[in-house]
C-alpha cells in the first residue's frame, strides 16, 4: 500500500510540473519515460486525464517517438549495433551470447527487470566494430566471449 501512495506521488510529481495544456503532452511523456524507463499504461491514462485529452492522442504520440516505449524495459537496455560494419565482424555472435547469457531474445526484458536487448543500426563508431552500447557505454572491438563479459560487469554492478 505505501508503495503504490509512493508511485501515485511521483506520477503526481511528474505532471504538476507542467501546466495542463497540449502543448506539454511531449515533455509530459518523456519526464514518464526518463523516471519509469517507459509509459505504463496507468501513467498514459494520468497524463491524457490531467491534460483533458483523448487517451487515443498520447497513445498515438507514445507509440509515433522512437525515444518512448510502451513496452517495459530492464535497468540496462544492451544495444547491440547490427549495422553493415557491425554485422560483418560478428555482432551476430556477440548478440547470440548475450541472449544465452540472459535468457532471452532481443526486443525482451529479464523477468527480474534489470535487462533488456535492443538491435540497432549503425551508431557512427564503424571503426570500432562490433559495437555494444549498455548504459551510455561503449564497447568497441567486441571479442568473441565479449558479450558475456558485458553482461557479467553489469550484473557486478548491481550487486555493489
Ligand atoms: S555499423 Fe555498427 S557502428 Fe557503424
Amino acid at each position: 500500500m505505501i508503495f503504490l501512495e509512493h508511485a501515485q506521488q511521483t506520477i503526481t510529481k511528474i505532471l504538476q510540473k507542467f501546466p495542463a495544456q497540449q502543448r506539454f503532452s511531449l515533455a509530459i511523456l518523456q519526464e514518464i519515460q526518463k523516471e519509469y524507463n517507459y509509459i505504463s499504461a496507468e501513467h498514459l491514462k494520468a497524463a491524457a486525464d490531467y491534460l483533458s485529452l483523448p487517451l487515443s492522442q498520447l497513445f498515438s504520440m507514445a507509440t509515433f517517438y522512437k525515444a518512448l516505449s510502451l513496452d517495459k524495459k530492464g535497468k540496462f537496455i544492451i544495444r547491440v549495433c547490427d549495422g553493415t560494419a557491425c554485422h560483418i565482424r560478428g555482432s551476430q555472435n556477440i548478440l547470440g551470447e548475450i541472449e544465452r547469457a540472459l535468457g532471452i531474445r532481443e526486443g525482451e526484458t529479464t523477468e527480474d527487470g534489470l535487462f533488456s536487448i535492443e538491435i540497432v543500426n549503425c551508431v557512427g563508431s564503424c571503426a570500432m566494430a562490433p559495437v555494444v552500447i549498455c548504459d551510455e557505454d561503449y564497447f568497441g572491438n567486441v571479442a568473441p566471449g565479449g558479450g558475456e563479459q558485458i553482461v557479467e560487469t553489469y550484473r557486478k554492478k548491481e550487486a555493489e
